[in-house]
């Protein structure tokens, strides 16, 4: 499997489910417990900033208490052996990778470490809990700041230099994501297009699962390093 020059991965909630933070769609899953429309898009926003806040509040207070996995750790090293020519496209919120030592990193949903302020868009390190008095380093307006997350009906991230790597890569893998969310469930095809071999590593069959050239079901913190493994090889 060696060989390769340029590779991109996408990552999803799966990859942080071995340390202990829920992904979406699973019977015990965020979406289960609270409706997307309220916590996850600025219609529900302007509705009712307090339930907004006070749901990322949560999550951005859980992860003091998560650690990066081996999923994550492996997923550095492959970077070390790709020398700049690796990128790393996350939908995650959490600072997992970043934790584990990842660099070449786009957090294409956003950030719950950061907030932004909903009058300039400067965007800011948040750390403790958005409350209705925190105020903005831009205006120090009360109220001004929002979580900067990517709900939906909004632009993700970084697309032009996430398409311009699909473009040039050879290898593409996708890990513990739905394949329910475009644009990032697009990726695949968008990486085979353009010539690259396309892996998924996942615990279960997905919903573009038929997009790839091969699969590895499982955990991640078993599949991804044994997939490193293979292609450092
Ligand atoms: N190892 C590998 N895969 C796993 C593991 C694990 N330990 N645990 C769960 N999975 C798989 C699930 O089987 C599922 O297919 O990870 C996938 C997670 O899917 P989702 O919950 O849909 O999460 P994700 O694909 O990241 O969601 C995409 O949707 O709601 C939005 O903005 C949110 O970024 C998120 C986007």
């Amino acid at each position: 499997m060696a060989g390769y020059r340029s590779v991109v991965v996408l990552t999803g909630a799966g990859i942080s489910a071995e340390s202990g933070l829920r992904t979406f769609r699973a019977s015990d899953g965020l979406w289960e417990d609270n409706r997307i429309e309220d916590v996850a898009t600025p219609e529900g926003f302007a509705r009712n900033p307090a339930l907004v806040q006070d749901f990322y509040n949560q999550r951005r207070r859980q992860l003091a208490s998560v650690e990066p996995n081996a999923a994550h750790r492996a997923l550095v090293e492959f970077e070390r052996r790709f020398e700049g020519q690796f990128l790393l496209v996350t939908q995650n919120v959490d600072d997992l990778h970043e934790r584990a030592g990842s660099e070449n990193l786009l957090h294409m949903h956003g950030e719950l470490r950061q907030a932004r302020c909903v009058v300039t868009g400067e965007i800011e390190p948040q750390d403790g809990d958005i409350l209705p008095e925190s105020r903005c380093r831009c205006c120090r307006t009360p109220g001004n700041l929002r979580p900067h997350i990517v709900w939906f009906n909004e632009m993700p991230l970084y697309m032009d230099t996430i398409y311009e790597a699909l473009a040039n890569c050879d290898l593409f893998v996708a890990i513990g994501t739905s394949g329910n969310v475009y644009p990032a469930a697009g990726f695949v095809l968008e990486a085979k297009q353009n010539g690259a071999k396309t892996i998924l590593l996942n615990l279960d069959e997905v919903d573009n699962s038929s997009s790839f050239d091969q699969q590895l079901i499982g955990t991640a913190t078993v599949t991804v390093p044994l997939l490193i493994n293979q292609t450092l090889s």
